[in-house]
């Protein structure tokens, strides 16, 4: 059980964003741009599954999480709200959210399937937010120095979903969640994860018209199969979650610690 703090950011959203961004870099712009597209579908899913959950939970279950759960919310809300005003840009720059529409399709054939299916897959999405998230604050240069704002709510955001990363998984198992199908949905939800953003970000640099630039490959090269890339960094980290003993908690969160102590002034915590 852990107390998480529900945080308003403050941040100008209404400020338009810059077409690329990310230190000029139009295949870093176009990667976190497809994140942020499928947050308000996926967030809004997390939020539901882990309600779900709770509600097939004994009495005493409830009563451990429903604080948690309520932090896991609150986080998960503002997420879903900031984004959405971020996505509201892209949008008039052009861009199309294919992620969210298809994300939502997907979602509607695990209707009427037991409570612990979804939390699985809320679990297997949260362990790659939590390490994605970790490695972002650990890695801050990858946002580019062009936008404060948004490297702000980047690392805002990743500390938070390092912060709450237990939550799904917990519930799974006190909900009585086997191994084999958390493994299973990890599995499927690692597949659509890569392959939905790998569509986006290519259908972003497309219609930005810059996928066809030497300069956006050798970006993408260096930043995924590059020595500090994505691909080295999240790795390993990626296979804990594999084995028969982990926990979400064995993983360092301290690079989330850290940003959320020296950045209090970024936010205010809600009901504070
Ligand atoms: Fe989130
Ligand atoms: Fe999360």
């Amino acid at each position: 059980m852990s107390q998480l703090v529900v945080r308003r950011l403050l941040v100008d959203m209404e400020r338009p964003i810059a077409p690329h961004w990310c230190d000029g870099d139009p295949f870093r712009t176009a990667l976190f741009n497809a994140l942020s597209m499928s947050f308000p579908v996926g967030e809004q899913f997390f939020i539901d599954s882990l309600r779900e959950g709770f509600k097939a939970l004994p009495p005493e279950g409830q009563a451990r999480f429903r604080e948690e759960l309520q932090g896991f919310v609150g986080q998960e809300a503002t997420h879903r709200r900031l984004h959405g005003l971020y996505n509201e840009h892209l949008e008039r720059q052009g861009l199309r959210n294919a992620w969210g529409p298809r994300a939502e399709r997907r979602m509607k054939r695990l209707q009427g399937l037991d409570a612990r299916h979804p939390v699985a897959i809320t679990a297997a999405n949260e362990h790659f937010t939590a390490i994605l998230a970790d490695w972002l604050l650990r890695h801050p240069a990858f946002l580019g120095r062009d936008d404060e704002r948004l490297a702000t709510l980047w690392l805002w955001h990743a500390s938070e979903e390092s912060e709450h990363k237990n939550t799904a998984f917990d519930l799974y198992h006190a909900l009585g969640g086997t191994h084999e199908w958390r493994i299973r949905w990890f599995r499927r939800a690692t597949f659509f994860l890569l392959s939905d953003l790998a569509r986006q970000t290519l259908a972003n640099l497309r219609r930005d018209g810059t996928l066809w630039r030497l300069a956006t490959w050798k970006s993408a090269w260096q930043h995924l199969f590059g020595q500090d890339g994505l691909v080295a960094g999240l790795r390993g980290p990626w296979r804990e979650y594999l084995r028969h003993d982990f926990h979400p908690s064995q993983q360092d969160s301290s690079a989330s610690v850290r940003w959320l102590a020296e950045h209090a002034q970024a936010f205010r915590p809600v009901g504070a």
